[in-house]
């Protein structure tokens, strides 16, 4: 399998179906695990959350041994104290990554600097989106989801608002410690902007964020540095596998 190389400012986001997995890829995924990840993985009661972590960890790994002579199996991640996960494996330590699951689709998004978020989200799960609006959204977020002429136009700038917020939160890493409303948005003009409350301090000239629509029932969001290029978007789908066999 040729190496690929991740040059400053490139981003490339490595998205695959979970639901295209049969058993037997089922199988070869879980066999890439370690331990502790297979330890979560029998912990889901849901099926779809346990078929979403495995194929997101499995994904992670198999996109990680593209950009670095380490088998899926033998990497090693630590975390920092909000839970962000980040390569510890000697060969790997120029990598930076973020991942995504939720029905129906997982991202990896790599890349050569650490400033980097994904978030990927299911219409599918939207239930009470105004009262999800009013408990999230900065006041001026707020204002433009309500002004939403249809309810399809509403619920696009919620989910487009709502992945960039968490894209945002994750390049950031520093979970819930960063209040949601005290930055906002503006998704009006060609690519989101971002403007930062005394409650957020950070410098709008070192982000940029794209959003992207990967199916029809699916919303992205990428949070990268001022120096990145637009991302990648590359389908694994049913190949998933073929990364790790090479068949
Ligand atoms: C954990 C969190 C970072 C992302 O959660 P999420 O959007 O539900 O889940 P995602 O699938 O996008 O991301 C989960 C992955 O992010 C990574 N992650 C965990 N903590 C992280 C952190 N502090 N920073 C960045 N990434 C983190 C992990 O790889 C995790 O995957 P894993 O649990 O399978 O190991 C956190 O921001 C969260 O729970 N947010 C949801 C809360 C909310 O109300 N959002 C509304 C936004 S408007």
């Amino acid at each position: 399998m040729e190496r690929l190389t991740l040059p400053p400012g490139r981003i490339d986001v490595w998205l695959a179906r979970p639901d295209d997995l049969d058993a037997a890829q089922e199988r070869s995924c879980l066999a890439l695990l370690s331990e502790e990840e297979r330890g979560r993985c029998d912990r889901f009661v849901a099926s779809g959350a346990r078929l979403q972590y495995l194929a997101a960890h499995a994904l992670l790994r198999l996109t990680l041994s593209r950009y670095a002579d380490v088998l899926p199996e033998d990497w090693t991640f630590g975390a920092n104290a909000f839970g962000r996960p980040h390569v510890e494996t000697t060969a790997g330590l120029g990598l930076h990554f973020n991942l995504s699951h939720t029905d129906g689709l997982v991202a990896v998004a790599v890349a050569a600097d650490p400033l980097i978020g994904v978030d990927v989200e299911s219409m599918r799960r939207a239930k009470d989106l105004e009262g999800l609006a009013r408990s999230v959204f900065s006041g001026h977020e707020l204002a433009a989801f309500s002004a939403g002429p249809d309810e399809a136009e509403r619920r696009d700038l919620f989910f487009a608002l709502w992945t960039l917020k968490e894209a945002y939160i994750k390049a950031r890493g520093l979970g819930f410690s960063l209040d949601l409303d005290s930055f906002a948005f503006e998704v009006s003009g060609p690519s989101p902007s971002i403007r930062f409350s005394e409650r957020c301090p950070d410098d709008p000239a070192r982000w940029r964020f794209w959003r992207f629509r990967p199916t029809p029932d699916h919303f992205l969001a990428i949070a990268g540095s001022v120096r990145s290029n637009a991302p990648n978007l590359i389908w694994l789908d049913k190949r998933i596998l073929q990364i790790h066999t090479g068949s």
